[in-house]
């Protein structure tokens, strides 16, 4: 059975999958890590193809058990799924990456990834203090993992534009995609046309932003019952998260849904028999209020953080 979602050329030649399910549970902290195997199972029944899980996650194992059932059951082939992971910030050093990725390969049971992602440009010693490793070292060890093909396509996450600029002019592989948070409260307009001006494909994590509830007090709009949304959905017959979902496809970026629930899961592939028009995305644009879902403020004196630091 083919895959629901289509799939966009990196920009080293690998295709990739527009709609990943997310794995990473900050929403869910204190449910069973079980239920993200069943997850994987019902995702790869519904017709997702790829798969975002992270070392820091600790559910690589699930995933992969998740993998293997589909695979047992007769569902897909490894060649037709894409399995995106994530080097840890306290593995930055360069002869620390192929073997974190080794690691990760062999809790998920794989014998190659098709995305691997340095989780943050900063860089952690193992008691959680902040380190001076350079992420332009780490890359060198990235671009290993691809040489030795344990890894097909390498890329970054939550870097900024200077981050980027910088990797570019210091790297014999560019990497091939970035992942950042991008949702209706935080669209990443500047960040998003730099990474797409140099050919890097945007991952858009936490695509709800605050549509449900990160049980922070003062969460901003858009919610999930926000009138301007409702009346989008209306049109189309479709949900105020399909649409949000809708939106981030439409400004050509990949999403990372997660859900644990099989309806909803569901629902966030549902994607592919509408489109947003134009007015409808500067409309929904309009919500951004640059606040972020995914805000690591406990770093924020650390070498290389990425973002505001107020
Ligand atoms: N690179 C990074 O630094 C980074 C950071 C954060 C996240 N990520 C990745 O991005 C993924 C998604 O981010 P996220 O988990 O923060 O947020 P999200 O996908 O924006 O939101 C997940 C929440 O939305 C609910 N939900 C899912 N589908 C829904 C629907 N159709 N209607 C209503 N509610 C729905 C989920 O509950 P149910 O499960 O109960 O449906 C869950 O509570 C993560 O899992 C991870 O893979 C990466």
């Amino acid at each position: 059975m083919a895959g629901k979602a289509p799939v966009i050329e990196l920009n080293d030649g690998n295709k990739i999958p527009v709609v990943a399910l997310g794995t990473g549970r900050g929403t869910a902290k204190d449910a069973p890590i079980e239920e993200v195997c069943q997850a994987v199972v019902w995702a790869i029944e519904e017709g997702y193809r790829h798969i975002d899980t992270a070392a820091i996650y600790q559910d690589e194992p699930q995933v992969g058990q998740g993998i293997a059932d589909a695979i047992g059951k007769g569902l897909v082939k490894r060649e037709e799924l894409f399995v995106t992971t994530k080097l840890w910030n306290d593995r930055h050093a360069q002869g620390q990456v192929v073997p974190a990725l080794r690691e990760s390969l062999q809790r998920l049971g794989l014998d190659y990834i098709d995305l691997f992602l340095i989780h943050f440009p900063i860089a952690l010693n193992a008691d959680g203090s902040p380190s001076n490793i350079d992420y332009v070292e780490t890359w060198k060890g990235m671009e290993e993992a691809k040489k030795l093909g344990l890894a097909k396509s390498i890329g970054v996450s939550n870097f900024n534009s200077t981050q980027l600029d910088r990797l570019f002019a210091n790297s014999q592989i560019k990497p091939a995609v970035n992942q950042i948070e991008v949702n209706p409260t935080l669209t990443q307009v500047p960040l998003v046309s730099h990474c797409q001006k140099l050919g890097v494909a945007v991952m858009a994590f936490s695509p709800f932003g605050f549509l449900v509830s990160r049980e922070t007090k003062d969460d901003p709009p858009p919610r999930i019952d926000d009138p301007t949304l409702i009346a989008i959905a209306s049109k189309y017959g479709k949900t105020t998260s399909q649409v949000v979902l809708r939106y981030l496809l439409d400004r050509g970026l990949i999403v990372i849904p997660k859900s644990t629930n099989q309806k909803r899961l569901a629902q966030n592939l549902d994607l592919f028999d509408f489109k947003l028009t134009d007015e409808e995305v500067a409309t929904i644009s309009q919500f951004n209020k640059d606040v972020r879902v995914i805000d690591p403020k406990t770093w924020k004196d650390y070498p290389n953080y990425p973002f505001e630091r107020n």
